[in-house]
Order: structure tokens, then C-alpha cells, then sequence
């Protein structure tokens, strides 16, 4: 996600304020920028595609000298990576700049009201409207900067952590934040920090305020720091005492960052989901898709192609166009399609899953797709990147970067686009009933919940790992939507623990894998309280007949496999076609401590890189 850092005070904030996005850099970004108010009173903004330092170089060696400064990294989320959709940006008159992290869902519409009363924006970003509104509202009142920007923002919907500055107020920050965190840090000379988390700010000092979602913070060096919320009610500041060290908080406080990702599912979900899912309206919402719908509801196949974690996830989404949308799905391993002689028809629709967007066998499967006249919908989660500009059409996952080798958020974004799809394609198509539909609907929605009440098993899955941590060898099993996860499961184990694993379905044991148990032979099952459970118990029951070291991954209140496994993980009831966005959750913990307990490399595991942009 993108990275803020702003400063006020009596020295020059250019250097503070590149240092601390350069403590931001692990957040992951694609471009860079910063304004600052000269002594003079000009407000002078330089922005650029690239990392930071492509920003400093871009300066140069004349570096402006004025006190208040703003500072962004930014993680594309509306517009590709470009010198013009980087932040900073400005309003109409040029007197304000604003930097800004998070998505304003009814940004297009505010955009339309601005451009019919005569705003040119340059970008294609939700955060330049943004400029225009809170620059307009003060044009059009008397209300300073403070003032205005909470008067515009309560027109706006969505996420921001925000900070503005004034050419014509240089003394003064405003910062404002929903959804998306901003911290204030309070220096001893009087100077104040803002920054989207306390790395830039530690190093300056150790008090900070957290500003609350729906709050605005005025950081005035002759009013000092005042604290309103979007209703205008008066906050008390409440500072606190930073006990992190630098390193730790870089990963939020968790050890590594595969873990931190893992935690940061509930949110990352629902940043998949946010704007897409209407549940007063019941209806799903996927630009993608409704702009080339005839090729959807014409579609006699879908051909899903992707690599690793992102080929598990589309064989999930096999499950889910199948069962809702009745189109016959193929998965391929986009490195086998490529070099293949496939057989692809005009009226295929290709779905195309990446993580990173640059996965050279993905995009050369693509490519061949394309060449035939099939129709390519990009599922990634890194805006602007290679796939997304390669692909038809597409939707992005917003899981956020993903720094951690092992994938782990972007799989279950992945897999939350996914369904959302599919239950899209199918209820457009009119094969769900309304009332299923709604009730899927408001099951999805709820995801994040029941993901954050497996988050709270994950010190007893700690202590189950321990059990397991020096096996050689170990089983994943499940049917149905859950054979994928049994899939996915093994993976993570064997990626970043470097025990050799297998996920397999279920039923398929009595074909040869049956005999590879024995006591001492770890087999997970991913067992739901689902269509197939039955069968599921049946097969536990076959491996504890020959020994095995069980563990089940069971819904709340299971008896069955509980009786008959060492260990059981207890997953929320949900919808079958749902289960896969929990199940996956407690074999991620799982990995994670195995490996971490092997004393294992976990964000950077051996012979592994993130994104395998060579064949
Ligand atoms: C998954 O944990 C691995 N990092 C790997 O299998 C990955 O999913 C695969 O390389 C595909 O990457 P992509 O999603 O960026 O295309």
C-alpha cells in the first residue's frame, strides 16, 4: 500500500521527509513524490515513476529548503504507475498539494460534478479529485483549510489516510484518516511528523498520536495540534510513548512479514471486496466483466491459467464457475499451456491469475491466448503491472503488497475476486436463485469476520506445529473446493519449511498414496462440515486404520474427525463454495510455524524469488 511521511518545523523537510520514505520502502510502490512550500511561498511539487531514488536523482542537486513538506510512495490502485498519477497532487488553483493512501469508491462521480463545473484533472487517480474537492470547498466558503477538509471529506466514501498542505498557510499541516492508519508524531523543538506508520518517525521521536478513523488533525506550529472529527466533535490527543525499534515496526510488530501478511487477511479481504459487493441492491459489481459481458454469456469455456499459489486459486475458481455461472472450466499450468499446441476457440474466455503481474509463463500463455482471439481477464493485485496491461479487461485484488515470498493475502483476495466472479457471471446469467444469492452475498462480506476468529486460534496452532515441525514428509487431503486448499497447503509447507509435502484429493488415496502411510507419516485432512464430508470421514478412517499422524481442519462442533484425529483446527461455519477463504488460513499458521521452528529463511526461502519473471 502507498506510504506517507509529512513534516512541519524550523528545519528543512526535504531530507527529512526522503528519509522516511526510503523507511517505507518495504511497503512496496511503483513511483514517488514530494511538495514542499518554499521561503518564497511557492508551493513546488516533484514526482516521478520509480523508486526514490529515481526521485532524488530527478531533483538533483538544487534540493528545496522550505520547513513543511509531504512525502508518498505510491501503490497504484486507480491508474497505472506513472510520473502524472504519482502523488503528490494539486487542486485547481495549484495552492494546495495533498498526498494520500487509500480508495474513494464514489471518486468517478465526484469526478464527473468536478469536471462539469470547469476542473481539469491531469490523472486518471481518485486522490487528484480528492485536491479539486477539499480546493473547492474552500474557494466556494470561508473555511480554512481545516474547515474545508472536513467538509469535503464527509462528501466522500471509501478509505484515506491523508495530509494537505497550504501555499498560503506554510506553518501547518492537516492529516486526516478512515480505514487506512496515520500516525503524529509530536517533536520536542515543536515540530510534528505525520507518517502511515512510525517507521519514518521514530527516528525523531517517540510520541505519538494515533489519529482514529473519521478524524482530521490540524498540526499548526503556532496553534500546536488539534484534533477534530468529520462531525467537527473536539478530540483530546492522547499521546503515547513508542516502544518499537525500527526493524520491528517495519513488519508491524510481527517477526516476519509472511506472518503480518497472514494477519492482514481480514483487511486485505475486504479491500477485495470493498465496492464490489452491494448488499442493499444485492448485486455484485465487476466493471470487467459487464464491459465485455457478451463474451461471458456467450463463453463455452472458461480456460484459467496461472503459476504456484495463483494455479491453486484458479483451481478453486474451477469449483465456482462450475457451480454457479454451469460454464465448463479448464486450469492449466500457464508454463505447460504455453509450449502445448492448445486448442483454444474464439469464444473461450481466459481468466489470467498473478500475484506480482509479471510471471513470464503467465504472460506468455496469455499471449498465445490472445494470438487465437480468446477473450483475457486479468486477476493481479500489482496495478500497472505487465499482465494487467496485456489482459482484455481484469480486476484487481487490493490485497496490498506482498512481501513475503510465500503467498498467503493475495491467495485469498485471489480467491475472494474469484468467487465474486463467479457469482457474478452466474447471476447475471440468472442460473442463481435471488435469495442464494443474497445470502452468498452477505456470507462473503462477512468473511473477514469469521477469518479474523481463525486468526485467534493461531497460538494453538503453534503449539500443534511443534508436533510436526521435524516431520520429513507430510499429506494434504480434501475433495471438492477443498482439494485445491489441499493443494495450496502443501505448498506453503514445502516452500518455506523445505519438508517434502503433497496435497492430493481425498478419495484418491486408495490409488497408490495410501501406502506411503505409517505412524510416523503427518496427514492433514481439510475436512468442513460440507457435501463431501462424509466421504471425507470415511477416508480419515481408512488412514487411521494404518496409522498416521492426524490433524483435521474441521468445522466448529465437529465430533466425527475430532474422534478420530491427534489434533483438530476449527474453522466457522460457512457456505461450502466459501469454506476454501477459511480453510486455507490455518494450514498458512501452520507452515509458517513449522518453518520458523526448522529455523527456516521464511520471507525469503532458498532457490525462491517473489515474482518468476524468467522461464
Ligand atoms: C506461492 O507461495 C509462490 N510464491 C509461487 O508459487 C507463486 O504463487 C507463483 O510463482 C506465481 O506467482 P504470481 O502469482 O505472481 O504469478
Amino acid at each position: 500500500m502507498c506510504g506517507i511521511v509529512a513534516y512541519v518545523g524550523l528545519n528543512p523537510a526535504f531530507p527529512i521527509v526522503i528519509d522516511g520514505l526510503k523507511r517505507l520502502e518495504y511497503r512496496g510502490y511503483d513511483s514517488a513524490g514530494i511538495a514542499t512550500i518554499e521561503p518564497e511561498g511557492d508551493l513546488v511539487v516533484s514526482k516521478k515513476k520509480g523508486k526514490v531514488a529515481d526521485l532524488e536523482s530527478h531533483i538533483g542537486s538544487s534540493l528545496p529548503v522550505g520547513s513543511v513538506g509531504i512525502g508518498h510512495t505510491r501503490w497504484a490502485t486507480h491508474g497505472p504507475p506513472n510520473d502524472t498519477n504519482a502523488h503528490p497532487h494539486r487542486g485547481a488553483s495549484e495552492r494546495i498539494a495533498i498526498i494520500h493512501n487509500g480508495i474513494i469508491e464514489n471518486f468517478a462521480a465526484i469526478k464527473e460534478s468536478l469536471k462539469c463545473r470547469g476542473h481539469n484533472l491531469l490523472s486518471d487517480t481518485d486522490s487528484e479529485v480528492l485536491a479539486h474537492l477539499i480546493e473547492e470547498v474552500m474557494d466556494a466558503s470561508s473555511l480554512d483549510l481545516f474547515d474545508a477538509v472536513r467538509a469535503a471529506l464527509s462528501q466522500v466514501v471509501g478509505a484515506y489516510a491523508l495530509v494537505v498542505i497550504d501555499k498560503d498557510n506554510p506553518g501547518r499541516l492537516i492529516a486526516a484518516r478512515k480505514s487506512s492508519p496515520l500516525v503524529i508524531g509530536i517533536g520536542a523543538d515543536g515540530s510534528y511528523y505525520v507518517a502511515s506508520d512510525a517507521t519514518p518517525i521514530v527516528g525523531h521521536t517517540k510520541n505519538v498520536v494515533y489519529l482514529e478513523d473519521e478524524e482530521v488533525a490540524s498540526l499548526d506550529l503556532e496553534e500546536g495540534l488539534r484534533i477534530r472529527t468529520i462531525s467537527n466533535d473536539i478530540i483530546t490527543p492522547e499521546v503515547h510513548a513508542l516502544e518499537m525499534e525500527l526493524e520491528s515496526i517495519e513488519k508491524g510488530g510481527y517477526e516476519h512479514f509472511m506472518l503480518k501478511e497472514i494477519f492482514e487477511q481480514p483487511q486485505s479481504i475486504r479491500d477485495s471486496i470493498r465496492g464490489r459487493i452491494n448488499l442493499q441492491h444485492g448485486e455484485i459489481k465487476m466493471q470487467g466483466i459487464d464491459d465485455h459481458w457478451d463474451r461471458w454469456e456467450n463463453a463455452s469455456r472458461i480456460l484459467i491459467l496461472g503459476c504456484g499459489t495463483s494455479w491453486h486459486a484458479g483451481l478453486v475458481a474451477e469449483y465456482l464457475f462450475e457451480e454457479f455461472a454451469r460454464i465448463p472450466v479448464e486450469v492449466e499450468y500457464a508454463s505447460e499451456f504455453r509450449y502445448r499446441n492448445p486448442i483454444i476457440r474464439p469464444d473461450d474466455v481466459v481468466i489470467a491469475i498473478s500475484q506480482s503481474g509479471e510471471t513470464a509463463d503467465t504472460l506468455a500463455a496469455i499471449k498465445t491466448a490472445k494470438s487465437i482471439g480468446a477473450h483475457v481477464f486479468g486477476v493481479c493485485n500489482v496495478v500497472g503491472s505487465s499482465i494487467p496491461r496485456e489482459t482484455d479487461s481484469g480486476a484487481y485484488t487490493h490485497a496490498g503488497p506482498e512481501i513475503g515470498v510465500a503467498s498467503t493475502k493475495a491467495f485469498t483476495s485471489q480467491v475472494a475476486v474469484l468467487t465474486m466472479m463467479a457469482l457474478h457471471v452466474g447471476h447475471r446469467k440468472g442460473n442463481i436463485p435471488q435469495d442464494r444469492f443474497s445470502r452468498l452475498l452477505a456470507e462473503l462480506n462477512n468473511i473477514p469476520e469469521l477469518v479474523e476468529k481463525v486468526l485467534g486460534q493461531a497460538s494453538r496452532i503453534d503449539v500443534i506445529a511443534e508436533q510436526f515441525a521435524n516431520a520429513e514428509n507430510a499429506l494434504y487431503l480434501g475433495r471438492g473446493f477443498q482439494f485445491p486448499i489441499a493443494l495450496e497447503g502443501a505448498l506453503k509447507l514445502k516452500e518455506i519449511s523445505y519438508i517434502h509435502a503433497e496435497g492430493y484429493p481425498a478419495a484418491e488415496m486408495k490409488h497408490g498414496p495410501i501406502a506411503l502411510i505409517d505412524d510416523d507419516m503427518p496427514v492433514i485432512f481439510i475436512a468442513p462440515m460440507d457435501d463431501v464430508y462424509e466421504k471425507v470421514v470415511s477416508n480419515v478412517q481408512e488412514v487411521k486404520a494404518r496409522g498416521g499422524r492426524l490433524l483435521g481442519v474441521v468445522t466448529e462442533g465437529d465430533k466425527d474427525v475430532a474422534a478420530l484425529a491427534d489434533h483438530v483446527i476449527e474453522i466457522p461455519r460457512c457456505d461450502d463454495a466459501l469454506a476454501p477463504l477459511l480453510s486455507v488460513v490455518p494450514l498458512q499458521l501452520l507452515s509458517y510455524r513449522m518453518a520458523v521452528l526448522r529455523e527456516c529463511n521464511v520471507d525469503q526461502p532458498r532457490n525462491l524469488a517473489k515474482s518468476v519473471t524468467v522461464e
